[in-house]
């Protein structure tokens, strides 16, 4: 069946493959709040503190990392129109491995504890190879390769280099320190995991969905075909970097490559702003606002990096501080805010979709919005958009931290309310069909 142009939902998996994800996504970003309530204004004194490496994961790898599993999962057949194999088992896997990975890793990183650090990475180590094989395999079917597709497989590879490199640095917490050069092997990490897997899967996904959902035309054809293959080539432009012996050198090399990066998340902010702007239909229902909201986060956290890297912004001692301003602003502010808003469409439209395949002709089938009702959509989102500006702000005065973290963790309760709701009517509604209960689809 096409319900949308260009799209087929023939070969969609089984709805507890991706809903597994989305309800436990919101979770991990609860217990990164609650960790911020606890620690408090301390939390912003250095990136390489425990409390602020647990967090960074639970939000990167726990929040972000779980709804994109699930995504892609679900996506991956309809947009290029080939299934992971046996999607049942690999979710069930997935999930057994990765759940207790996350939370393995941020207790070792709490409680400077070796055993829960090695377990940790064994989890998520094993976890990921089987998604990077599990979905490899199945982009390697596609029948085409388009942008969407490509920017899948970049994703996908950057995911890869992502956990090598986290599990070499994981191994200095799991034993004995060895490694020099730990910072540039950390930013690596977190270049390859923010700017190649997120912002990667973002953008091309962007492609398929902005046009579709928020009614907009369609991305410029040389943005879609240069941008992600120009971005996965300069980030293995600045990873070469760590080759060159020339200290001065390196850094030039490392931050042109940034800056050329930089300018290629900021023209896709600028064309999705762009687009959403020249849409058909007027109406700015939440998810465009999320994704407006997101972009604009991807803009100023562009300007602060140009800022630091320019060294147009005070002393270096206060790079720490802008360097949680721009973990905020893009890990919550761009990030979480594109994730949450693609969630209220996806979770809905696949509620959806699952019961008019079960309930044709035995009853009726909700709409999206009796599914997923406007109001509490807009109220988490409000909080979300407050969260945001107060974590932001805690960077530079660190005691704000308290309210910023509990707007936070109160956004992601709704969240969590919105989606359970929604699945307790795909729940009720399923019974309805004639072999209710024997296979859920
Ligand atoms: C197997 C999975 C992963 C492991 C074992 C891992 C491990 C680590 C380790 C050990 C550090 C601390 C570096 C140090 O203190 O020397 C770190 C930092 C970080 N990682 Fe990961 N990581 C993983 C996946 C990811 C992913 C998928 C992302 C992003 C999507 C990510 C984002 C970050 C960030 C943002 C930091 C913070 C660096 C800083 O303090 O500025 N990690 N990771």
């Amino acid at each position: 069946m096409s319900l949308e142009p260009g799209l087929s939902f023939d070969q969609a998996p089984p709805i507890s493959v991706p809903f597994r994800f989305f309800l436990s996504a919101p979770l991990f970003a609860l217990l990164a709040a609650l960790l911020a309530l606890w620690y408090g204004p301390a939390l912003i004194g250095s990136r390489w503190q425990p409390s602020a490496l647990a967090l960074a994961h639970l939000m990167s790898v726990g929040f972000l990392g779980f709804a994109m599993v699930g995504a892609m999962m679900q996506m991956l057949p309809v947009v290029a129109g080939a299934p992971v194999a046996r999607p049942v088992g690999v979710a069930r896997a997935l999930y057994l491995l990765l759940l207790p990975g996350v939370l393995s890793l941020a207790g070792g990183f709490l409680f400077a504890a070796q055993w829960p650090m090695r377990l940790g990475m064994a989890l998520l180590g094993a976890g990921f190879l089987i998604f990077v094989v599990a979905v490899g395999a199945s982009l390697k079917r596609a029948p085409s390769l388009n942008p969407v597709v490509l920017g899948m497989h970049l994703a996908v590879a950057a995911l890869a280099v992502t956990v090598a490199l986290g599990l070499t640095l994981a191994s200095n917490y799991g034993w004995e320190w060895w490694l020099t050069g730990r910072v540039r092997l950390a930013n690596l990490h977190l270049a390859w995991g923010l700017l190649g897997w997120v912002g990667l899967l973002v953008i091309s996904v962007a492609y398929q969905v902005v046009p579709m959902f928020q009614l907009t035309p369609v991305y410029p054809r040389p943005l879609t075909r240069w941008l992600g293959m120009s971005l996965f080539t300069l980030l293995l432009l600045w990873s070469a970097t760590l080759l060159m012996q020339d200290a001065a050198a390196q850094e030039r090399a490392a931050l042109t490559a940034g800056v050329l990066a930089a300018a290629g998340f900021g023209a896709f902010a600028a064309t999705t702003l762009r687009l959403q702007w020249q849409r058909r239909r007027k109406v700015t229902d939440v998810t465009l606002l999320f994704w407006r909201f997101g972009m604009a986060c991807l803009l100023l956290a562009l300007a602060l990096l140009l800022g630091a890297a320019g060294q147009v912004l005070p002393e270096p001692a206060r790079l720490q501080v802008y360097s949680f301003a721009l973990a905020f602003l893009f890990i919550a502010g761009f990030a979480v805010s594109v994730v949450n808003g693609m969630l209220y469409k996806i979770v809905p439209f696949l509620i959806w979709f699952h019961l008019q395949g079960q309930l044709m002709g035995v009853a009726k089938v909700p709409n999206m919005k009796e599914i997923m009702p406007e109001k509490g959509m807009r109220r988490q989102m409000r909080l979300h958009f407050a969260a945001v500006p107060a974590l932001l702000l805690s960077a530079f005065w660190p005691p704000l931290i308290y309210p910023a973290a509990l707007l936070f963790g109160a956004s992601m309760i709704l969240l969590e309310i919105n989606l359970l709701s929604a699945f307790r009517i795909y729940r009720q509604s399923a019974k309805l069909a004639p072999q209710a209960g024997s296979q859920p689809t």
